[in-house]
């Protein structure tokens, strides 16, 4: 994910580029670039770290310049760095371009271009959009967009200029976002709305297959064949706070309603037919490992447990999950046969990276599963693989959560793989992860029953949350955000465990949230559950489309999925479970009390 502006009219450029990057650095923070266009060329400054670290390169009142493109950077090809900085221009420095989303056929064009003689800066898969431009421009910039937009593979939102038209920005997108705005002043683009609703709230969303003019006053949209389209202009009735939020109440709602594309990102490209692309982790000597620990902390440590048992399902060395609070201070054995994962958004978290340097100091091979590019998690690890959900902004840990999930499970099925160990499942259980985004999204249509039962907490203090096996990531996960958020106390347990002790708290209209989604102890789940409702409880249950369910008044269906993989649809419901239960309580969703985004400290 990256931020793109551009804006040409009657007012310097800079300012308007620099305030739109500013309120989408919440999409990428780790470089930032604009070039301005006059007819004595362009100009191109960029920097890596902050956008604050670009601006403090400028003397912004004195560039007078009225056209020009801007970008912030959420690095997905090629470290943070200055070369790999957008804007990218050609040799000639007459075409300068930014570029947010991701080319996945790169490669080739690069080979391709290089071979015609092309030479590259960066190690960026958006340099080839520039080149590619330069070598089908002969005058008319619209002829040689189209060229190129139907050579790229992949997601993108591109803004363009050209020292030949000084006063013009070009726009294309395809599966990432670019809205339009037109001013007394002049044209806007960018990724996201609040970048331009201090100038217009008069925008144009530009769809995917559509390229634009635009010029000081005015915007012309065509098809990526060329043809002119009529577009549709949008009214936008909030203001700036609320477009941060996409129009959503909370961040934690526009978080949990991004799943579907964050799920989307952190796949793409590393899933293709039955093979897996982690190549990182051939760095590792995996074959010589004998012992295996997964290390995180809340959330994330519910995503090692995942991982954990997926492993053991799987692959024949011990392994286990341990909280990373524990873990530093249990002296675990460790030697360079020992491969330890560590699961972390932020890559800030102090137990975390405590673990991760303790760790290898006693030699052992380490890889990061790690939200946030650059962090410190990720620069001690022997290799990082990014979730690629975007900053996640509400402390309450959404999407990073089931990214996670999704994307330990490509690791261990490589690592399987690596290992020469067959996994009967690998093909279902990848063809289950590229489905997840549309089953996700038929998970999201269902707020209104969520809220629903939400409301049944109205008058409770506490909620029992119960399933077994690979349910019991759902179980301790769901717990977790309720009580965080809502402040109702949660319980987590095996739903085997209960009549051990913890059923003698369930009384008449006691809340049990109950998960039977693994097929082979639904049926015995189903029957923990009838002895909750044997003593009044008010049970919800979330299961499948076939597990029979006669008894139950409160029952949600999960879609067909691999039973493997149901934790991912079974959250999504408890995550705006735990949401609505919040905001009936009139709690500060996004920044519950007594807790921080991303803890520090021991
Ligand atoms: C819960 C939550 C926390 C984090 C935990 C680890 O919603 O967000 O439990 O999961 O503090 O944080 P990271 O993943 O940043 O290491």
């Amino acid at each position: 994910m990256c931020g793109i502006t551009a804006f040409t009219g009657k007012d310097a450029a800079l300012p308007i580029l620099l305030s739109g990057l500013e309120k989408l650095e919440y999409r990428g923070y780790d470089s930032a670039g604009i070039t301005l266009v006059d007819d004595q060329g362009l100009y191109t400054k960029k920097a890596k770290g902050r956008l604050k670290d670009l601006e403090g390169m400028l003397d912004v009142p004195s560039f007078h310049q009225t056209t020009g493109i801007g970008h912030t950077r959420w690095a997905t090809h090629g470290v943070p760095s200055q070369l790999n900085s957008h804007p990218h221009t050609n040799a000639a420095n007459t075409i300068s371009i930014v570029h947010n989303g991701i080319i996945e056929n790169y490669e080739g064009i690069k080979a391709d271009l290089k071979a015609k003689g092309y030479k590259f800066q960066s190690e960026t898969d958006s340099e080839v959009i520039v080149h590619l431009l330069d070598y089908y421009y002969d005058g008319n910039m619209l002829e040689a967009m189209k060229k190129t937009v139907n050579q790229l593979d992949g997601s993108f939102a591109i803004c363009i200029l050209t020292t030949d038209e000084p006063d013009t920005v070009y726009v294309a997108k395809t599966a990432s976002p670019m809205v339009l705005g037109k001013s007394e002043n002049g044209t806007f683009a960018a990724s996201d709305i609040p970048a331009i609703l201090e100038y217009t709230k008069d925008v144009l969303i530009l769809e995917d297959g559509q390229m634009a003019k635009l010029t000081p006053s005015d915007i012309s949209v065509y098809s990526f064949e060329g043809e002119s389209v009529d577009a549709k202009w949008t009214h936008i009735p909030y203001d700036i706070e609320a477009a941060q939020k996409g129009g959503y109440d909370t961040f934690m709602l526009k978080e949990i309603y991004e799943q579907p594309e964050a799920i989307r990102e952190t796949l793409r490209g590393r899933v293709e037919k039955e093979k897996i692309h982690l190549e990182d982790l051939e760095k590792l000597d995996l074959e010589k490992i004998n012992r295996v620990y997964f290390v995180a902390c809340g959330t994330a440590w519910h995503a090692g447990i995942y991982a954990n048992s997926l492993f053991q399902k799987w692959i024949d060395v011990p392994s286990i999950c341990v909280a990373a609070s524990e873990f530093r201070y249990s002296d675990p054995h460790i030697d360079d046969k020992t491969l330890c994962v560590y699961i972390s958004q932020s890559g800030e978290t102090a137990d975390t990276l405590a673990a991760l340097k303790m760790s290898k100091e006693k030699g052992a091979q380490t890889i990061s599963i790690v939200n946030v590019l650059g962090s410190s998690i990720s620069r001690a690890s022997d290799v990082t693989l990014y979730t690629c959900a975007g900053p996640e902004i509400a402390v309450a840990s959404t999407k990073a959560f089931t990214t996670q999930l999704a994307l330990v499970t490509l690791l261990i099925l490589k690592m399987a793989e690596l290992r020469h160990t067959t996994v009967d499942c690998k093909a279902e259980l990848l063809e289950g992860l590229k489905r997840m985004p549309e089953v996700v999204s038929e998970m999201l249509d269902k707020h209104e029953l969520m809220k629903q039962y939400a409301a049944f907490l109205k008058n409770q203090e506490d909620a029992y949350f119960i399933g077994r096996q690979l349910d019991y990531v759902s179980v301790l996960e769901g717990a977790l955000k309720l009580k965080e958020v809502s402040y109702v106390h949660a319980d987590a347990y095996f739903a085997g465990e209960l009549k051990h002790g913890a059923i003698a708290l369930i009384e008449k209209d006691t809340v049990v949230i109950a998960m039977a989604t693994q097929p082979e102890v639904a049926a015995k789940t189903i029957s923990n559950i009838e002895e909750t409702m044997a003593r009044g409880a008010n049970v919800i249950l979330i299961t499948t489309k076939d597990q029979p369910a006669p008894k139950f008044k409160y029952v949600i269906r999960i879609p067909d999925v691999h039973p493997l993989l149901a934790v991912i649809p079974v959250t999504i419901l408890l995550q705006l479970f735990a949401y609505y239960a919040a905001v009936e309580k009139g709690r500060d969703v996004d920044k519950p009390r007594n807790l921080a985004k991303s803890v520090t400290v021991e």
